[in-house]
């Protein structure tokens, strides 16, 4: 695996790679299972894995936990070796934002809902440097996880609109053993807070079990999961929400393959989010 921390050597990692197919993992490192799904996906469908791992600063608000967000690159290089990763890219902050930086992406509309709403300018962090990364490495095709679906739909946007010339993946969510999803922000988790959070992942089931027994209602599945949250008062609810894939509006009624579920609460200090998609996405 060649480690590559500057624009310089990427190139010349990457003009070695000319005529292979290159596939790209874009992550903010603290890798676990979730990360490491995208990466095995990337190596079975590609001649070449580049992974990033930059805390894209852009994409923290002021208050937000930039400064606590859990790094550990010595293990991630260890893990990405181990998984026979081609490039690792580990810029620095200069190398992505050569001060003075002007140049910003918005993808409009889709970046105010769900957690753009508590979370202003984040999309427009996200868009910016995954447009940047795309733009570096010109891979054929780029992996991201449906836990971050709205990201996810965004970066769906951002290539549609660009004509960029990649084709998108975009996996399963990866959970732990007793249901909740992986993230790098569970380690920030108390073991109380841990416990807590488990009605995260069972309000969402709650729902996928209603709409499996025939339930479409959007204001009736919302209910249930608040109801779920609620039992739990340690949690806080920041949302819940029924929208269509397409332009994250509201939906009244689940229509399988273009319905987002999602949610998000705090526990403590610390956001977790997770979703799932009745009758599943295609990209
Ligand atoms: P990060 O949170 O590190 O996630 C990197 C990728 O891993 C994203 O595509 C995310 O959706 C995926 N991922 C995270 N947890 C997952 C899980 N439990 N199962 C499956 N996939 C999972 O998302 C970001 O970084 C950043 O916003 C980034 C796209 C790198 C831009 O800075």
């Amino acid at each position: 695996m060649r480690t590559c921390r500057g624009i310089a050597s990427l190139r010349r990692a990457l003009a070695a790679c000319a005529g292979k197919q290159v596939g790209l993992v874009p992550t903010m490192g603290f890798l676990h299972e979730g990360h490491l799904s995208l990466v095995r996906a990337c190596r079975r469908e590609c001649d070449v894995t580049v992974v990033s791992i930059f805390v894209n600063p852009a994409q923290f608000g002021p208050s937000e936990d930039l400064r606590r967000y859990p790094r550990d690159e010595r293990r991630d290089s260890a893990l990405l070796r181990q998984e026979q990763v081609d490039v690792l890219f580990v810029p620095g902050e200069n190398e992505m934002y050569p001060s003075p930086y002007r140049t910003w992406v918005d993808v409009t509309g889709l970046d105010s809902k769900l957690c753009g709403r508590s979370r202003p300018g984040h999309f427009r962090g996200v868009a910016t440097v995954v447009l940047k990364l795309l733009h570096l490495m010109r891979p054929q095709r780029a992996y991201f996880g449906q836990k971050d679906a709205q990201q996810a739909l965004l970066i769906r946007q951002l290539v549609r609109d660009l004509n960029l010339p990649v084709t998108l993946r975009i996996l399963p969510i990866v959970r732990d053993s007793d249901g909740l999803a992986l993230s790098s922000r569970n380690v920030l988790l108390s073991a109380r807070e841990r416990r807590a959070a488990l009605a995260l992942p069972r309000c969402l089931r709650r729902a996928s079990g209603l709409v499996e027994a025939g339930e479409t209602n959007a204001r009736a599945l919302r209910a249930a999961m608040a109801a779920e949250i609620a039992r739990e008062p340690l949690l806080t609810i920041d949302y819940i929400a029924i929208v269509r894939l397409d332009d994250l509006e509201d939906a009244a009624e689940i229509a399988a393959g273009n319905t987002l579920v999602a949610a998000a609460v705090r526990v403590g200090r610390t956001r977790l989010i997770d979703n799932f998609i009745p009758g599943g996405m295609s990209c």
